[in-house]
């Protein structure tokens, strides 16, 4: 396997590999090590069916149901994104995110594969919550340590639901569940149990405010850490091609799906998987 860097913050391609076959302890090793060092790795060329993408989500944790878009059986661990030519909403995951940051227990990581996908545009932006951390102003570090940030299914609630005729995925995703509103409490920096790098762990679509102050009092700051933490030199941008596969540490970037491909379908399918928990992120 060659791991080549894609950018100098965040991404690695790796190449010489063929994950249609059975992948041997010591590769699993190896692309777990890779996921830990460069957060989002690449893999061109490999078509990996269902089943086929489910084992390479295992090397790195148990692929769990997303309840909002579950796959059809046998995989209902396989959520199916996609836009059709003449949908002019949004995009699945077109704003920044980290998977399902608003569960009890958010997957720490999701394999993402392209099995249709436009001539041009329908790139996915990645961003470096550990560079972000690093670049963080000193006040704004102490007043994010040891405090938790608020997070709520925005999109999937009551409350703050988007409008109908914004909404991605219609009629293949759940919505207007008032559990999706209810308040989960996670550390705002987390650190990974391989690297001790720390991360912020928010993000605007689903972090609603800082504990101990409103929605309004919050707004201001998480602002600023939306604008900070999506600054260009912590991205990388993924061009997809059929085929390829992506792997992410979901609790060490966020990512952002780019709606810039109306008349062209795209289909990717994506599993998220569960190896460590958010308390393994937080030795605190
Ligand atoms: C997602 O947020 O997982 C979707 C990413 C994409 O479709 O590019």
């Amino acid at each position: 396997m060659r791991i080549t860097p894609i950018t100098g913050t965040i991404g690695a391609e790796l190449s010489g590999l063929d994950l249609k076959q059975p992948i041997s302890e010591d590769l699993e090793q190896a692309l777990r090590a890779a996921l830990d060092t460069h957060l989002v790795l690449v893999i061109k060329d490999q078509f990996l069916d269902a089943a086929q993408h489910r084992l390479l989500s295992e090397v790195f944790g148990k692929p769990m149901v997303n309840p909002y878009a579950p796959g059809k059986a046998p995989h209902p661990e396989m959520t199916h994104v996609i836009k059709e030519a003449d949908d002019a909403a949004g995009v699945f995951g077109g704003g920044w995110h980290t998977d399902l940051s608003f569960f009890d227990q958010p997957p720490n990581g999701s394999v993402l594969c392209a099995l249709e996908v436009p001539p041009f545009g329908g790139d996915t932006l990645f961003s470096n919550q550990q560079a972000a951390w690093d670049g963080l102003a000193a006040p704004l570090r102490e007043i994010l340590n040891e405090r938790k940030l608020i997070h709520v299914g925005k999109p999937y609630g009551i409350k703050w639901a988007p409008p109908i005729e914004e909404q991605s995925m219609k009629g293949s995703s759940l919505r207007n569940d008032p559990d999706a509103d209810r308040e989960r409490f996670h550390p705002a920096v987390l650190t990974h149990p391989v690297t001790n790098r720390r991360a912020l762990y928010l993000n605007p679509t689903y972090t609603l405010r800082l504990e101990g102050m409103s929605e309004e009092e919050s707004r201001p700051i998480l602002d600023a850490l939306f604008q900070h933490t999506t600054q260009p030199e912590y991205c990388c941008r993924l061009r997809w091609s059929e085929g390829m596969v992506a792997i992410w540490d979901n609790f060490s970037t966020q990512h952002y799906a780019v709606n810039d491909y109306y008349g062209y379908r795209r289909e990717m399918r994506r599993t998220a998987f569960s190896g460590y928990s958010i308390s393994d992120y937080s030795p605190h």
